[in-house]
């Protein structure tokens, strides 16, 4: 049967697409769950290696599948040199189209880049999680005009992403910030990027090819691209008392507010929970951090006294978006880095998905409901 049995639904908006294990996203209660436990009961007590094991393989690592784990992913951090070349030659395009060129190169180095078999797949997703920090890493100091620095074998996957921008080994508050950061990112339901990569390998193609249309996905700014955008207001805004004046002149505007909605949350996204104390506890040691910390929480709050008043019924909460730019940004990190950032973090959740979808073996193939004309004459 190929006829259209259902109306199209935009933006395919509450259609169940697969069935999954891997993460659940809870709209009105504000509840996000992975692999079976809720957000708050991981972030902060699970580090990201953790996070990683319990989506790929159903269940958080023992003491020595972890050690296994971080070891093996430690060994994979340095790139090939073809894939240096590639973040070298993109030194000057923003960090996500980087990340997109070179993680299409990763497969290179691959003994069978076809293999899509579970155990083929859960190299590919070691590799790739290991490797995507390596690559911002080394873009962030072409594009500074530096060298990259070699990855550590010796530090945690974020301790080594922080020394491997900065050059020395970051204090254990910044790295353990970056960690909670990644595991609060690592998967959520069927976002547009975990879908496209669900998409990518339903047709039975490859891990890299479907993380690297991920990537693509990601960029967005709907999607991953808003953090950065939100430091740039709160930077315009300048001061608590210029926000409403700031806000209302955005959205007379037309334009919409970062850090702000979302497709499924109706209520405070769990994950800006997660990540304002994380913020909190960051920008307690330096002042500027702070002054900018104390600037987000009251905009946050007028924002949302503002979107209520503008936009009634819409329920427009605080998404993950606003507080990830504090946190990025207190950890010396540009803006401009942040979608790639967030890629650190969820690459592992889109290779979960994909192991997920080639062990369910269908291809996603939705139809299209055409409304253009019919009958047109050629001549
Ligand atoms: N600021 C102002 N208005 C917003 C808004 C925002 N951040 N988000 C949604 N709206 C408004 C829309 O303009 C629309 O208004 P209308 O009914 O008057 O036309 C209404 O809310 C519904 O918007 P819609 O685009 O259908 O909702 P959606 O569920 O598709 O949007 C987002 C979800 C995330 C794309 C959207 O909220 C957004 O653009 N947010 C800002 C970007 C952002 O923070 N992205 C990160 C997401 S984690």
């Amino acid at each position: 049967m190929s006829g259209i049995t259902t109306p199209a639904r935009r933006g395919l908006d509450g259609v169940v697409a697969a069935q999954t294990r891997l993460s659940h996203v809870d709209g009105l209660a504000g509840e996000l769950i992975i692999g079976g436990y809720e957000l708050k009961e991981l972030a902060g007590r699970v580090t990201f290696e953790e996070a990683a094991h319990l989506l790929w393989r159903g269940a958080l690592p023992g003491p020595e599948p972890l050690l296994a784990l971080r070891r093996e992913m430690a060994s994979q951090r340095a790139l090939p040199e073809e894939t240096l070349q590639v973040v070298r030659a993109s030194r000057t395009a923003p960090p996500i189209d980087a990340l997109r060129m070179a993680c299409a190169t990763l497969s290179l180095d691959m003994a069978d880049p076809n293999d899509i078999s579970p155990q083929a797949d859960l190299g590919d997703a070691q590799m790739l999680t290991a490797r995507f920090p390596s690559i911002v890493a080394a873009h962030a100091r072409l594009s500074a005009g530096l060298e990259p620095i070699a990855p550590r074998a010796d530090l945690s996957h974020a301790a080594n992403f922080l020394y491997m921008v900065h050059g020395k080994e970051p204090d254990p508050i910044a790295a353990r910030a970056l960690d909670t950061y990644w595991v609060t990112v690592i998967d959520h339901g069927m976002n547009a990027s975990t879908f496209a990569a669900r998409v990518i390998a339903s047709t039975r193609s490859d891990m890299v090819s479907a993380v690297t249309g991920a990537v693509g996905a990601l960029k967005g700014p709907l999607h991953g691209g808003a953090p950065g955008p939100v430091l740039d207001m709160l930077v315009e805004i300048g001061a608590a008392e210029k926000a409403e004046g700031w806000l209302k002149r955005e959205l007379a505007a037309g334009e919409r507010i970062m850090g702000f909605g979302h497709r499924v949350y109706k209520v405070r996204d769990p994950r800006a929970e997660v990540l304002s104390k994380v913020a909190d506890e960051m920008s307690a040691a330096h002042l500027e951090d702070r002054r900018l910390f104390d600037l987000a929480r009251a905009v946050e709050q007028i924002a949302l006294r503002v979107l209520e008043e503008e936009k009634p019924g819409r329920n427009l909460k605080t998404n993950v978006e606003f507080y990830t730019a504090l946190v990025l940004q207190s950890l010396g990190l540009k803006p401009r880095s942040f979608v790639a950032m967030f890629a650190c973090g969820r690459v592992a959740g889109w290779c979960a998905h994909v192991i997920e979808q080639h062990a369910e073996d269908h291809l996603i193939r939705p139809q299209s409901e055409y409304v253009g004309p019919r009958g047109l004459k050629t001549g």
